[in-house]
């Protein structure tokens, strides 16, 4: 069927026609792949979140809630595999081989399908609706501003416009180099692993995933994917997406659990390789546990200089102040130290980025809760901060007013701490200053021209 879909000018109408319906449909509930309103979700009208194994959404007897982080409604129920639960993930896994459910040499007709999959997905996601529907969900589990949520839509449906059509295959292109004499030659094959685990954390909910899962299954991987569970709602929906779009039910496996539990399914059923988007601790503990098979993108400490050539200051504060601030400082690419010659020290850089970041509100998103640090935690850590000597308070520094953020996550105002840059240097200092502080916090310091001349070395 899906063959057809980007082949002959019957299946071009019937495209069109199908994509008007979702046009036309009036409400979230009519897209057919859907389970949950995005806007509906609440206290009174939870949404359950499944698993999807060998091919089977199912339940669990244990249900794990998720709190509002707007509000602290318990509005989503997770159907959560224990310790206990996990050997048919085990035995799903073990049932892929090495070398794969496709590879240059078996079942190549999948990297078409995969193109073609890709291709209606990515229309799909083209559609405002379901990218409304989409960005609203993210909104919901992880609230960061309409436009830095829509901004994962768009990144996911540009990535799946690129593998539409043919385009698959090329990923598995192989290569041939003549050898020492006739009929000897080298051969080398874009390989499968096998099956794969890929873990994913809670700031990006459709993005990481996404892109991830889709690369995994380009190359032939059976991958069990698992999502922090704080927004694992958005993936789950995604893959409810994928397989309206044609994609075999039992190609991904999906699994909500806490990490202990993947910590134990990734020893049981020791994926050939697995790939983790986390923290460092959890990286570096998985790096050891599977002996090396494993990628990591892990924490970010993410530094900014300011060279000695002072120009257009009001575009480097907001620069400045989006890389610091969007997303509430969740990003894993989010400034958290700012150096800056002395030079822009007498510039208006400072009290431009603070005007910019009071701007940030509540009610529109551009700030909100951090997910995994409380207001207590930050506030600890900024004063620890501010008793270094020469530390000071550039603005910030108060927890965020009039919201019902429930007390589990955190409400911060956008945070800046000067601190000297002698003091940043000095050992038992350094450890705290560059401790990752995954919300809305940055420290900033200052140097002078010699030190950005031995930069240049
Ligand atoms: N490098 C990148 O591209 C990138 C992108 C996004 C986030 N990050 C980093 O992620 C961190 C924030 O995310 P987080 O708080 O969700 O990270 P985290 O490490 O706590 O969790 C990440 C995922 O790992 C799972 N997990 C936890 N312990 C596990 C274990 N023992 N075995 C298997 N899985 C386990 C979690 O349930 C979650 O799904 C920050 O440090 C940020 O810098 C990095």
């Amino acid at each position: 069927m899906m063959y057809g879909f980007l082949a002959c000018r019957g299946s071009q109408k019937a495209t069109r026609n199908w994509l008007s319906s979702y046009n036309l449909s009036r409400s979230v509930h009519s897209l057919p792949f859907v389970t949950v309103d995005a806007e509906g979700i609440s206290g009174s009208q939870p949404a359950k979140v499944h698993n999807l194994v060998q091919g089977k959404w199912m339940g669990s007897s244990t249900w794990n809630t998720i709190v509002d982080p707007l509000n602290g409604e318990p509005f989503i129920k997770i159907a959560e595999v224990d310790e206990t639960g996990i050997q048919p993930f085990v035995e799903s896994l073990s049932k892929c081989p090495k070398h794969g459910l496709h590879n240059p040499f078996k079942s190549p007709e999948r990297y078409l399908l995969y193109g073609d999959i890709t291709a209606k997905a990515a229309r799909m996601l083209s559609v405002p609706k379901v990218s409304d529907f989409f960005t609203r969900l993210i909104q919901r589990v992880a609230p960061k501003s309409y436009q830095q949520a829509l901004g994962e839509v768009q990144v996911t449906q540009k990535f799946l416009e690129n593998f539409s059509g043919d385009q698959v295959r090329f990923l598995a292109r192989s290569f041939a180099v003549p050898g020492n004499h006739l009929g000897q030659q080298s051969h080398g094959f874009r390989w499968p692993y096998g099956a794969v685990a890929i873990i994913t954390p809670f700031n990006f909910p459709l993005e990481i995933p996404a892109l991830q899962l889709m690369g995994a299954l380009y190359m032939g991987n059976k991958p069990v994917l698992k999502v922090d569970s704080k927004v694992c709602i958005v993936m789950e929906q995604m893959i409810r997406l994928l397989h309206h779009c044609g994609m075999p039910l039992s190609d991904v496996d999906f699994i909500n659990s806490d990490g202990k539990t993947m910590n134990k399914l990734l020893l049981e059923a020791n994926p050939q390789m697995t790939l983790f988007t986390g923290s460092s601790k959890v990286a570096e503990k998985l790096a050891v546990d599977l002996k090396g098979r494993i990628k990591l993108e892990d924490a970010g400490f993410d530094w900014k200089i300011l060279g000695p050539d002072v120009n257009e200051v009001d575009y480097i504060a907001w620069v400045c102040d989006q890389d610091a601030y969007a997303c509430s400082g969740q990003k894993c690419s989010a400034q958290s130290i700012l150096f800056m010659h002395e030079n822009w020290s007498a510039t208006s850089l400072i009290s431009k980025m603070k005007d910019l970041a009071e701007r940030r509100k509540l009610e529109d998103l551009t700030i909100g809760p951090v997910l995994t640090l409380t207001t207590e935690a930050m506030l600890d850590h900024m004063n620890k901060l501010l008793q270094i000597p020469g530390s000071k308070l550039l603005f910030g520094g108060k927890p965020l007013e009039k919201h019902s953020i429930p007390s589990i996550y955190g409400a911060l105002k956008p945070t800046a701490i000067y601190v000297p840059l002698e003091e940043i240097l000095r050992v038992k200092n350094y450890e705290l200053v560059t401790r990752e502080i995954f919300g809305p916090f940055q420290v900033k310091g200052e140097f002078f021209f010699f030190l950005s001349f031995f930069m240049l070395f």
